[in-house]
């Protein structure tokens, strides 16, 4: 089993990186291959919104570091997506990431990605509150849904907000951990 992690906060010791490594190290050590990418250390643009992909490519035309990441992520049986929380969206990197993910549709807005792949969003944010900010992984759910993920995992931390807080929360590494056990196990079962 191939997982790749997308991580989308520029802070040393962020805590939905941390989250999403937990997962990896978790998933490695039961035998899965494991990559990962910091989008903050990549230099690449957003979407052109120039149609290409649509018109005369089945892939993104921009030619940038993101080319590997968007590759990555069709050969994985499953993909983390780690984001913060910033006014109450993702981070501008991930959103970045995810505009260019646009490539992985057709024409007819069918996918290009092979079927059945598994999802985990790992979202941060400082306030106490998890009713606060459903909506965001609900939206990014629709979307992966189309592009065919099957299985879709949620991992949110609701603070603290500093830096490096999660040893402060074992009940999500604990989950983070669970989440590993299933990812592995449900590709045993497919
Ligand atoms: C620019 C910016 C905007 C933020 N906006 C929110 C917000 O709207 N709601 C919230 O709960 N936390 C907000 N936070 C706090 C972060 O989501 C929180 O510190 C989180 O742990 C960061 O995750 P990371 O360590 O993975 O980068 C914001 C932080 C920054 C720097």
């Amino acid at each position: 089993m191939k997982i790749v992690a997308i991580l989308g906060s520029p802070r040393a010791k962020s805590n939905s990186t941390a989250l999403a490594r937990t997962i990896l190290h978790q998933a490695a050590e039961q035998g899965a291959e494991t990559q990962e990418f910091l989008l903050n250390k990549l230099e690449f643009k957003g979407c052109q919104g120039c149609e290409t992909c649509k018109t005369k490519l089945d892939h993104c035309v921009v030619k940038d570091e993101l080319g590997p990441v968007l590759e990555a992520v069709k050969a994985a049986d499953a993909v983390i997506l780690a984001s913060p929380n910033y006014f109450g969206e993702v981070s501008g990197q991930f959103k970045s990431f995810f505009d260019r993910t646009y490539s992985w549709l057709n024409p007819d807005f069918s996918s290009r990605l092979i079927p059945g792949k598994a999802s985990v969003f790992v979202f941060a944010q400082g306030q106490p509150s998890l009713d606060m900010y459903r909506d965001v992984h609900a939206r990014y759910e629709m979307w992966l849904k189309r592009f065919g993920f099957a299985r879709n995992y949620l991992l949110r931390m609701n603070g603290p907000r500093a830096a490096d807080s999660v040893s402060q929360r074992p009940d999500l590494v604990g989950q983070a951990e669970e989440i590993a056990h299933e990812l592995i196990g449900g590709s045993k079962q497919a």
